[in-house]
């Protein structure tokens, strides 16, 4: 199985893969840590892809398709995975398909309205040392400014400032959100209300995948 999560920025899309990584087993592959990763490690791929992310607008697909595929091809994510944040666009859509040929989809969007999630992203806080995810109003550390996972610092995302999400949120309904009609189509696209508290959103997830799970498990059986 591989499981798609679309949302726009502050949607919740990396805190569900998480849980879903937790509860499933299923690998979660994020293409924003991914780059931030490497951005952290002086790559060449990491400067080339600065510039964008520090703008708002997305990595170019081939840059992005480079590390999604090395990361796909390993051996943990046999088993499936949960992608948080690729494709943004039906090119890159498509380039997974080809990439991973065979493997049944399920897309799920978190859909929330833009006041909360301008409020979300401002008060997230990230650990610098383990990227564990926070929130000043909704999800604090219990020691403030530090990491309840590994002691790590807590900062604010670069790409968390007011300018930089209105351009994201932009860049979302231009070149991401013609996905849904795309995966609609394909019949594997369910919504899901981001308005929830993390568990509630997560309950909602796990109806969608238990029944996913149990079609693909029935359609291997027959013969
Ligand atoms: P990326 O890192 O993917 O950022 P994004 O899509 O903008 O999404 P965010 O990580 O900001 O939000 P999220 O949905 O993960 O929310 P979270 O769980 O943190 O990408 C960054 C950049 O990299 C892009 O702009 C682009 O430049 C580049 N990039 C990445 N992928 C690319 C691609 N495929 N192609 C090209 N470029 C690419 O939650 C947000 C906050 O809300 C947290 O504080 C959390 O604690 C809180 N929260 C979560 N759920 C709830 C809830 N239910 N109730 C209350 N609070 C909640
Ligand atoms: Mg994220």
């Amino acid at each position: 199985m591989r499981i798609i999560l679309l949302g726009a920025p502050g949607s919740g899309k990396g805190t569900q893969a998480s849980i879903i990584e937790d509860k499933y087993g299923f690998s979660k592959i994020s293409s924003g840590d991914l780059l931030r990763q490497e951005i952290e490690q002086k790559t060449n791929l990491g400067l080339k892809a600065q510039e964008a992310m520090d703008k708002g607008h997305l990595v170019s697909d081939e840059l992005v398709g480079e590390i999604i595929k090395k990361r796909i091809s390993s051996q943990d994510c046999k088993n499936g995975y949960v992608l948080d944040g690729f494709p943004r666009n039906i090119s890159q859509a498509k380039y997974l398909e080809k990439m991973d040929r065979r493997r049944k989809e399920t897309v799920l969007e978190i859909e929330l309205e833009e006041k909360v999630l301008i409020q979300r992203l401002s008060s997230r806080r990230v650990c610098v040392e383990c990227g564990a995810v926070f929130n000043l109003e909704g999800r604090p550390s219990k020691k403030k400014g530090i990491c309840d996972a590994c002691g790590g610092l807590l900062i604010q995302r670069r790409d968390d400032k007011p300018e930089v999400i209105r351009e994201r949120l932009k860049v979302y309904q231009q070149q991401t959100k013609p996905l849904i009609e795309y995966y609609r189509d394909k019949k594997v696209y369910f919504p899901i209300d981001g308005k929830k508290t993390i568990p509630e959103v997560f309950v909602e997830i796990s109806k969608i995948l238990d029944k996913r799970l149990e079609e693909d498990r029935v359609t291997r059986q027959s013969p």
